[in-house]
């Protein structure tokens, strides 16, 4: 019991002040001590002489209270003390083990497999027993390499050596010197040829790696192995940050296209200036201190590195704020609000997300991504209900012990529902290893695949089962396993297949295969779309699904879960933004405070006027026109600037207004930015409503938005400042709308329309003027006609119009709580939310009587229907928010019902979080 005696003797609990609390106390109490006796907290002696007081008494008072209890009460104490007896068990269990069993990782160099053992295990009979280690000594002999590494996992130098000494019996060699820890040291000490090798130096080295998931998104594996191969430089020297984008870490080239293809790639490795960069000494000091540095950064923490590139020695850029960053630095500069910001907005962007790892990125500020609660959730269920079996198990064990026969339990609807367990089919489809492309349901078939090297130095892959050799091939693979050999094909689950993206179910796996993934309608989709799209399986109701992690989404409502068990949590971010009303208070100030700050520097005129130059190239007499949130008073020091331009006779929606002559512009555009290196990343985004051009201004590290369209989008702009200027709250309320919708996630909904729901709220009750109303209280005669859509011509004053609308009188909390009872009640299925006339409209009316029955106010709406290129509103949707201007634009469109769930039950825990009691 040596190894108890620790020197922690401090104690934080006496048995007298255990007596005078509840008899069920006392029992957690023991339970306690016997725990801390398991982790060492007390010292021998104490610990002794403590539970032999405790039985002592125990044996007297407790054990007369223990008599005296009621029905109910014993039956909790049975199970408390069958609890401690485990508690108990496992503790003498404890104490005869001398060492505590660990679990250890180690990876072959050659395979690259991951051999798992115990510290109770000998560790050094398991890696004995691999196929590889022979190979690994011989060349340790001839070549001095490293031997095993271990694995990501935690065991330091020490731990390792005392567990290697057990398995080497009596070997007094100092393993902790002997293990080299950088690769330079390795080369000295394992150089020499056989002879002057000490065989008893061959050690298990511990180089550090990338985290599994950075390194498989970030540095594939495939990639980089296609890379070295004409690199000189044998370490990752080209990043590949996002689906679209990859940088070169030592000649600092930027590379953006469509898809970043492995020939790119490979082909930049081959240019003459990544050549000449990889021969520079310095340029090479600063690749390595950048992996050093990120290498011993905690994995959520290295997932940021996309966004950082070598600078100098003890420095780096970050390419999302354009800020050289000191190493020490780097870690707070992640945490801090304008990083934050751009992640967030980098993962709300709902065309393309730019960079990879962004949930992990999140991850590290607490914020949870839908999917993420969802998986949570999940999680959360199965633990409680391992447990709730576990407490059944004793419960019921006591009851046999005792010859009582178990109370009958009705089965809950909980343990009637299904848990949907969903993985990939594929765990690593970058991988070229054939082996790593068999699905995870024929997983059972690996065992009896194995790769045989052939004289020539060519691979097959035999086949124990049928006892033949199979070309090193996928197709073929695959083919044998789950449709050639009856052998296999009996061995295979039986799965049911559907593909989300042709809404079709299969039967088989011939059937599967069969299915032609790469139809028009598979090429069709949506190009932001198709990154995201692969294979699943649930492994609960054993269904393959070809589609995206809405399909899944749309596949878990199925399992007929009660509302009540989807996810009950806020996310952490909203929990600390709501934490109290002072804070609360505090941070709208200060919202307000950055958006004012953001209208009033000059960065958005300078913007304006230098895009408005380098556009002229293309279009003579351009002008710009800025809008959005930075116009509007609701933007941040990381929001975009959104522009209009305007080549002439645009404004209105007098020309170009085709999606044709929009891609024309755009493609225009770009030849007038392309030689400018003041604008960085162009990137066109022609499939939406609105196409646009996204581009990034270095001087001022901007990232802008520029439409070709018409002014509407500038109206709306004007509309919303109006509105914030008309009701002061209106601002520090939206901004905390924000805020809050920045930790909630909610796919397709954009910042402009929780504005509008924002206007609309505080329109219904009277804090607001309807459009319609706001337009006839001007009534101007010049009327403002975009594309067919009235704005408003702001003819009386302010103070005017003020007249006609309630100032709010309680502070933005209780607007915020009222804003989420509101909605979290809202009857999306049967309304629409209309901010022109501010008040609901029923869904039915847009569509019965082919819209005639809809208010008069809505008559444009009509006569656009009857127009050359009608747009009908999208009252498909779960969710409807009219746009107070385009009254065919439901600007929530694209939400999912899931969506629509989650947030109305996030409105309903907020409004509950806000209650401050
Ligand atoms: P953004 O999505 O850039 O939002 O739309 P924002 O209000 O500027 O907020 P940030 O960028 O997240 O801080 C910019 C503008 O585009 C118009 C609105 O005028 C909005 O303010 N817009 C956007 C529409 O007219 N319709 C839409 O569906 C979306
Ligand atoms: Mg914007």
């Amino acid at each position: 019991m040596n190894h108890l005696k620790s020197n922690n003797s401090n104690y934080i609990f006496h048995l007298p002040e255990i007596l005078r609390q509840d008899d069920e106390e006392i029992l957690h109490a023991l339970e306690n001590k016997t725990n801390a006796v398991v982790k060492n907290i007390y010292n021998v002696e104490y610990v002794q002489s403590e539970i032999e007081n405790f039985l002592r008494l125990f044996n007297s008072s407790c054990r007369l209270s223990l008599l005296n209890c009621n029905e109910n009460e014993r039956e909790n104490f049975t199970f408390l003390l069958l609890l401690l007896e485990n508690s108990v068990k496992s503790a003498l269990k404890e104490l005869h083990h001398n060492n505590k069993i660990k679990s250890y990782s180690f990876r072959c160099p050659i395979c690259e497999d991951v051999i798992t053992t115990k510290s109770n295990e000998n560790i050094w009979e398991t890696l004995q027993s691999h196929h590889h280690f022979e190979d690994l000594y011989f060349q340790f002999l001839t070549e001095g390499c490293t031997g095993f590494q271990q694995d990501t996992d935690t065991m330091d130098c020490n731990e390792a050596d005392s567990t290697m000494n057990n398995s080497f019996g009596d070997s007094d060699t100092e393993y902790s010197e002997a293990i080299p820890t950088t690769s330079g040291e390795q080369n000295n000490l394992h150089s020499g040829n056989e002879k002057n090798v000490d065989v008893n130096s061959f050690r298990f080295n511990f180089p550090l790696r990338y985290d599994e998931l950075v390194e498989s998104k970030v540095y594939p594996p495939g990639l980089m192995w296609g890379i070295r191969r004409y690199d000189k430089i044998k370490d990752y020297t080209i990043q590949r940050c996002g689906p679209s984008r990859a940088s070169c870490l030592i000649c600092h080239c930027e590379m953006n296209g469509l898809r970043i293809s492995k020939h790119m790639l490979i082909g930049h490795a081959m240019g003459q200036r990544h050549i000449n960069a990889s021969k520079s000494e310095t340029v090479l000091e600063m690749l390595q201190f950048y992996h050093n540095f990120w290498l011993n950064q905690e994995p959520l923490i290295q997932t940021h590195q996309v966004y950082f590139r070598p600078y100098s020695i003890p420095t780096f850029r970050c390419a999302l704020c354009l800020e050289i960053v000191h190493a020490e630095g780097v870690v707070s500069h992640i945490f801090s609000d304008t990083h934050k910001d751009y992640v967030i907005r980098n993962y709300n962007k709902r065309d393309r997300k730019e960079y990879y790892l962004i949930e992990l990125q999140l991850q590290l500020y607490g914020i949870k991504t839908e999917k993420q609660n969802e998986d949570d959730k999940q999680n959360k269920e199965e633990n409680n209900k391992t447990k709730k079996e576990a407490k059944e198990k004793i419960k019921k064990k006591q009851y046999t012990d005792s010859k009582i026969p178990p109370r009958r339990k009705s089965a809950s609807s909980k343990e009637l529902t299904a848990e949907h367990k969903i993985i990939r089919s594929i765990e690593r489809p970058e991988s070229t290893d054939v082996f790593d492309h068999i699905p995870n349901r024929m997983k059972e078939q690996r065992k009896y695949l194995t790769r045989k090297s052939l004289p020539d130095g060519s691979a097959v892959v035999s086949c124990s089962l049928c006892k033949i050799d199979l070309k090193n091939d996928l197709k073929i693979v695959r083919n044998h396993i789950s449709l050639a050999s009856p052998a296999h094909v009996d061995l295979n689950e039986i799965y049911k297949y559907y593909c989300e993206i042709c809404n079709i179910w299969e039967q088989g796996e011939m059937g599967w295969s069969r299915h032609n993934f790469k139809s028009k309608r598979h090429l069709n989709m949506a190009e932001s779309r198709k990154p995201n799209v692969t294979e699943y399986e649930c492994t609960t109701c054993k269904t393959v699904i070809f589609g995206d992690e809405l399909s899944l989404a749309r596949h878990l409502p199925k399992d007929g879960r009660s509302k009540k068990e989807r996810s009950n949590q806020l996310p952490d971010g909203v929990k600390l933004l709501f934490k109290s009303k002072q804070d609360l208070l505090a941070e709208g100030a200060n919202l307000v405070a950055q958006a004012e700050e953001v209208l009033t520097i000059p960065d958005t005129r300078v913007c304006c006027e230098k895009l408005e130059e380098a556009l002229r190239e293309q279009f003579e007499n351009c002008k710009v026109y800025p809008f959005g949130s930075r116009i509007s008073g609701i933007g941040t020091k990381s929001s975009d600037l959104d522009v209009f331009v305007d080549t002439g006779d645009m404004y209105y929606g007098q020309r170009n207004q085709d999606p044709s002559d929009q891609v024309t512009l755009i493609r225009k555009a770009i030849k007038a930015f392309a030689k400018n290196r003041d604008y960085e990343n162009q990137h066109a985004v022609s499939t939406a409503r609105t196409p646009i051009l996204k581009l990034h201004y270095v001087p001022l590290n901007l990232d802008c938005d520029l439409s070709f369209k018409h002014g509407l989008s500038v109206e709306n702009t004007k509309f919303l400042k109006y509105c914030l200027e008309l009701q002061p709250i209106a601002q520090p309320f939206i901004l905390l709308v924000k805020k809050w919708s920045s930790y909630i996630l909610l796919e397709c909904v954009n910042t402009y329309a929780f504005a509008v729901m924002c206007i609309f709220y505080l329109q219904v009750n009277g804090f607001l003027l309807s459009v319609e109303r706001l337009r006839n209280l001007h009534n101007s005669n010049n009327l403002t006609i975009i594309n067919g859509w009235k704005a408003i011509t702001y003819s009386l004053s302010l103070e005017e119009i003020k007249k006609h609308i309630k100032i709010y009188p309680r502070s933005v909390d209780e607007l915020l709580k009222e804003f989420f009872e509101y909605f979290s009640k809202f009857d999306f299925n049967s309304y629409v939310v209309c901010p022109l006339l501010g008040r609901v409209v029923n869904r039915s009316l847009f569509e019965t009587n082919s819209g005639q029955d809809l208010p008069k106010e809505m008559n444009d709406y009509l006569v656009q229907l009857e127009g050359d290129d009608p747009e009908v509103f999208k009252l498909k949707s779960f969710m409807c928010v009219q746009d107070p201007f385009d009254l065919s634009h439901n600007l929530t469109k694209a939400v999912q019902q899931g969506t629509v769930k989650n947030f109305q039950n996030m409105c309903k825990l907020s409004a509950k979080h806000l209650a401050f009691n």
